[in-house]
This record gives C-alpha cells, structure tokens and sequence, in this order.
C-alpha cells in the first residue's frame, strides 16, 4: 500500500478482533516508524508495548479504578473554545447532541479496555527533557506525534488497525507498576493496535475534515 492509499484508510478503530499481532510485525512497523524526524535528531521518544498477561492486567486495574480524574503526565487541553467545540460536536450523530455523563464514562471503559485490540504501544518521552527549568518542551511532543503517525500508517499498510489514545494513560502508576517504567519517562499516550472488527458499526463511520479553503492560504503563488 502506498503513503496515499494509508492516509486515506486509516482511521481511529474502536473495535478490534482478539486476535494476536505477531511480535515480529509490531517490531517491524516501530523499527521502520523510527525514521521519523526529530528537532535536531533528539529522537525522544522510547516505547513499551504490551500485549497478553501485562496488558490484561493494565486493563484490569484501569477499570477497577474505574472513571476518575485523569492523572495525565502530558499536559491536556482543558477548555475548548470555538471552532474546536464545535469539531468535537460533530462527532456525535446527528441525532445525538448531549451525551449523558453516563454515557461518558461508559466510553471512557472502552477506552480502558484498548477496545479489545490484543496490543498497545506506549510512548514514553524522558521527563527531563520534556519537562525543562523553563517550561514544557512542546517539541518532544511533536516530534512524537511523527513518529506515532508513522506508526498508524504502516500499521494501515500491513493491514492492521490502530487508535491513538490519551484515556488509555490517564493512570500512569498502573502501566509504570505493570511493565517496570522508571519514574524518568513520562508515558505520554497509548496507540492500540490489532486487527479491525470492520463488520462492528462503530468502524464504518468516518469523521470530517474541515474544507482545504478554509484552513489553508497561499502566498505568493498565482
Ligand atoms: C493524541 C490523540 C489522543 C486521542 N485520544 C483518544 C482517546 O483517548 N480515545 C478515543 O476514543 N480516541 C482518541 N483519539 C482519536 C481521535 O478522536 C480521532 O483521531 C479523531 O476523532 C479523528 O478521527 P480519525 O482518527 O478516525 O480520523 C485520539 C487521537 C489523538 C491524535
């Protein structure tokens, strides 16, 4: 599959199938991923994947401390003004304007079940370099979120599924405990991958993209 063709089909699943990816093919899609860019070839991310017992075990103790106020290491947007409201409305279905806090939190247990991918990549970033004495290294987090991209889209390529997924690191002590991540690494943000269930619904609807016009202007072009 080329670049093209992985843009346009990833997409975020919500529904994988239980089986296994093979090992040798998470390692080949991270390894070819690593070419990403990086402010000066810092390189900062490092990366934990679980999949089987451990990553059982992540999601037992995440659904057992059940919907709680994050405890996020990467800072997260709070508030949201227009037009970013209004983008996050719009995934709701169009029948669908208010979604309870009940429905909320049973998202968030989704979430926390990586939506049955058998898999997740953790993106760990070293904190003393995303946390400096004179405020956050936003770079470190653009940087990852390249070679995290790289990651969707190869996975696309072999055929796989993924979603990147801020709620899966919203209890960081509990992945540090499982897998043994020193407290030096911020775990910035679960990717789950698999194999999409493509027959469950919630995978066949395909969010917007605002028009090319309107969030894009030439400059000194005819
Ligand atoms: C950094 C990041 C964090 C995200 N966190 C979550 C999450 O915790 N749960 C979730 O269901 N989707 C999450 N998403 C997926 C977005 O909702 C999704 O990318 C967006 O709606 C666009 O849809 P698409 O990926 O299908 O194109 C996240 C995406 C990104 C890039």
């Amino acid at each position: 599959m080329d670049v093209i063709a992985a843009i346009k089909k990833r997409k975020s699943i919500r529904a994988f199938k239980p089986d296994p990816v093979p090992k040798g093919l998470l390692k080949k899609i991270v390894e070819q991923a690593l070419r990403a860019p990086s402010w000066a070839n810092t390189q900062p991310w490092e990366f934990a994947i679980a999949g089987g017992k451990k990553l059982k075990e992540i999601q037992d103790g995440f659904i057992k401390r059940g919907v709680q106020e994050p405890k996020s290491e990467v800072s997260r947007p709070y508030e949201f003004p227009e037009p970013y409201m209004a983008r996050i409305r719009a995934l709701q279905p169009k029948d669908r304007k208010e979604i309870t806090k009940e429905e909320w939190d049973a998202r968030t247990i989704l979430n926390f079940g990586h939506y049955g991918a058998p898999a997740c990549i953790y993106l760990l970033v070293g904190k003393s370099f995303y946390q400096q004495s004179k405020g956050i290294n936003v770079w470190s987090m653009y940087d990852s979120g390249s070679v995290v991209q790289n990651i969707m889209l190869l996975a696309t390529s072999y055929g796989l599924g993924t979603i990147a997924q801020a709620q899966a690191v919203i209890y960081p002590d509990i992945i540090r405990k499982v897998l043994g991540i020193p407290g030096n690494k911020v775990i910035a943000l679960g990717i789950s991958i698999g194999y999409p269930d493509w027959k469950n619904p919630v995978n066949k609807s395909r969010t917007a993209r605002e028009p090319f016009d309107k969030v894009v202007k030439f400059y000194g072009f005819r």
